[in-house]
């Protein structure tokens, strides 16, 4: 789990503490993916297990033929929704660094599902425009964005037009990422990239839509 935010309240702490013992105590080899990608320089800031096993249970939950995922990172998130795809699904993960879609490429290969997943490397606001045409419309069961938050609102319109009616728009550290979003903003204080995109989610008539509190909050949106 990432550590730059953390929630002071004791008892939020001890609630991520308990999911993840609880539910996530198989780590399935998750832990040494970030392990080695932390000694290959890549910042700690993985989904985390809980957050992990609840992206793979809503590819499950979609049917899993089709998944796209902004922000690849070493292929941790990639791995938990891979295992969860239906049988001839596939992931593609949208990464900008190279360096870290080559090492989450081996992770990936190593992880046992290379198979099923697609690297692009590219950054979202242009990968995802691309998959729209070479896709066409109304493919994707899930889209999963993890990456530069500032494009979110961007691409928007591109992740509805990519995603089938029914289709879900999971958004990662929706409750935390540069600040916890429900911490009062102090006179003058900028609002939070997070907080507006949230926001704007929650007040688009194409998506019923709430956030999750696992790891740093999960939106989750279904496209009417
Ligand atoms: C950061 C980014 C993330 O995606 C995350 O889950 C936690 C922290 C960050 O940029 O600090
Ligand atoms: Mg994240």
């Amino acid at each position: 789990m990432p550590d730059t935010i953390t929630m002071s309240d004791e008892r939020w702490q001890q609630t991520g503490a308990y999911i993840r013992e609880v539910f996530c105590a198989t780590d399935h080899g998750h832990a040494g993916v970030m392990a080695r990608a932390i000694a290959a320089g890549l910042p700690a800031i993985d989904a985390g297990p809980d957050t992990g096993k609840f992206l793979q249970m809503l590819v499950m939950l979609t049917g899993g033929r089709l998944v796209i995922e902004v922000g690849t990172l070493a292929g941790y998130s990639a791995i938990w929704m891979a295992r969860g795809l239906g049988q001839g699904g596939r992931v593609i993960t949208v990464e900008a660094s190279a360096k870290h879609a080559e090492i989450a490429r081996a992770e990936i290969d190593a992880a046992g599902v290379g198979n099923r997943v697609v690297i692009r490397q590219g950054k979202g606001g242009e990968v995802l425009p691309a998959l729209r045409k070479e896709l066409g419309a109304g493919k994707a069961d899930l889209i999963f964005l993890d990456a530069e938050r500032s494009e979110y609102l961007t691409v928007l319109d591109t992740v509805h037009a990519l995603l089938r009616p029914g289709g879900v728009l999971a958004i990662d550290n929706a409750l935390s990422a540069q600040r916890w979003v429900s911490d009062p903003y102090g006179p003058g204080e900028a609002i939070d990239t997070m907080d507006k995109v949230d926001r704007a989610i929650a007040a688009d008539k194409r998506f019923i839509s709430t956030v999750v509190p696992v790891g740093n909050g999960v939106l989750v949106g279904v496209k009417i």
